[in-house]
């Protein structure tokens, strides 16, 4: 009697496994994550690969990619380029991804992007803005995409901003030299707030390592300006932030997209309140895809998705698109199949991409008020 029920659990057993007329697919195709999952970014890390997980397990329950179901290699960088360049080696060459979705800094995306091109890997990030990542000696990298505006649009929209809006005549810039993000935007930034008419009173550099920030600052008091510009992360911005209170200063703090992590206001405490820093999209975005993506993402995570999860979400969904219109698992066939991918429908809009592999989108402007992330502003390309 005992033996019959087990019998009987075991063909339940084996009959739940493989679910009526479906039969599991056949093929499956290898993709990487390269993220930081720890170092000096970790937030950002941790959101790129909680919202690549959600896009990934969504494609999979539906049977998976062109036949194909998807088999996931992670890999963290750390936030380090010679750690991000290993990373796309190892997922290219020991476990034979066909495809990557990374870096998140623009100082890790840039050497893998070179490695990417070099070994004819497609590869999308969801979050490196600077131009770089796309273009090399003024040559475009065609294996490489992002689903994020550009520094080149970014720097301009936070000039623009410092000068329209807040109407600054005088802006100061820190930033720091060995990171090609900060170096980047700090340097549209400066020309573009000059060709609109403003003055840079004092831009000045630190280096990667540094915490003392009091000497600079100094200069930066001294020079008066309205607005002071801190193109770094949130880590090192918060630093920056509580030493310029420390000294005195009484100006704006604005910056970009680095900004982007719920650690910035614990970091600088209230030296960040009222601080403004542009952004990819607002939870507070009223059209339904950003409704649908925010309570799924809480549901699941407890916490509201920020930029770079939700950049890292569209850039997955666009690759997967991709290999859905190549109904293949060739890189080759996939990279084309993603440079003629156009009106892609994402959480953070719609938008083609033009010929650099960059989208054409808008940006938000958002603001820290009484410790949180306040939506500002929308500024169109
Ligand atoms: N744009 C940043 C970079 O290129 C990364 C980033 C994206 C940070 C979005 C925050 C939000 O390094």
């Amino acid at each position: 009697m005992r033996r019959g029920l087990s019998l009987l659990a075991l063909v339940v057993l084996l009959v739940g496994h493989f679910p009526g007329c479906k039969s599991p697919p056949a093929k499956e195709i290898r993709i990487g994550l390269i993220t930081p999952l720890s170092g000096d970014v970790k937030t950002f890390g941790e959101s790129v690969k909680n919202a690549f997980e959600v896009a990934v397990e969504e494609a999979n329950a539906k049977g998976g990619v062109a036949g194909m179901k998807i088999a996931t290699f992670l890999v963290d960088d750390r936030n380090d380029p010679t750690e991000a360049s290993n990373a796309a080696n190892l997922l290219i060459n020991q476990h034979g991804v066909k495809a990557i979705v990374g870096s998140v800094t623009s100082k890790t995306t840039i050497p893998v992007s070179d490695l990417a091109q070099s070994l004819r890997i497609p590869t999308i990030t969801g979050t490196a803005t600077n131009p770089k990542v796309t273009v090399a000696d003024g040559k475009r990298k065609d294996y490489m995409f992002r689903a994020c505006y550009t520094d080149s649009f970014q720097g301009t929209v936070m000039a623009k901003f410092a000068r329209g809006t807040l109407n600054a005549t005088a802006a100061a810039v820190l930033y720091d030299a060995s990171n090609d993000y900060s170096k980047g935007i700090a340097e549209v930034f400066r020309d573009a707030f000059v060709r609109m008419g403003g003055r840079v009173t004092a831009y000045e550099s630190y280096g990667k390592d540094d915490v003392d920030f009091s000497a600079l600052l100094t200069k930066v008091k001294a020079a008066k300006p309205d607005v002071l510009f801190l193109p770094d992360y949130y880590n090192k911005v918060g630093l920056i932030a509580k030493q310029a209170k420390e000294t005195g200063f009484q100006g704006a703090l604005i910056g970009p997209d680095g900004w982007d992590s719920p650690e910035l206001v614990k970091v600088a405490g209230d030296a960040i309140e009222g601080g403004y820093f542009s952004n990819h999209y607002s939870p507070e975005d009223t059209r339904p895809e950003v409704g649908n993506w925010v309570k799924k993402y809480k549901e699941k995570f407890q916490q509201t998705p920020d930029a770079l999860g939700t950049l890292a979400y569209d850039a997955t969904n666009m690759l997967l698109e991709a290999i859905r219109k190549a109904n293949s698992a060739d890189p080759g066939k996939i990279r084309d199949a993603l440079a003629s991918l156009s009106g892609f429908e994402g959480v953070t809009g719609k938008f083609t991409m033009d010929e650099h592999g960059d989208p054409i989108k808008s940006a938000v402007i958002i603001q820290i008020k009484d410790g949180k992330q306040k939506f500002l502003q929308v500024v169109n390309p």
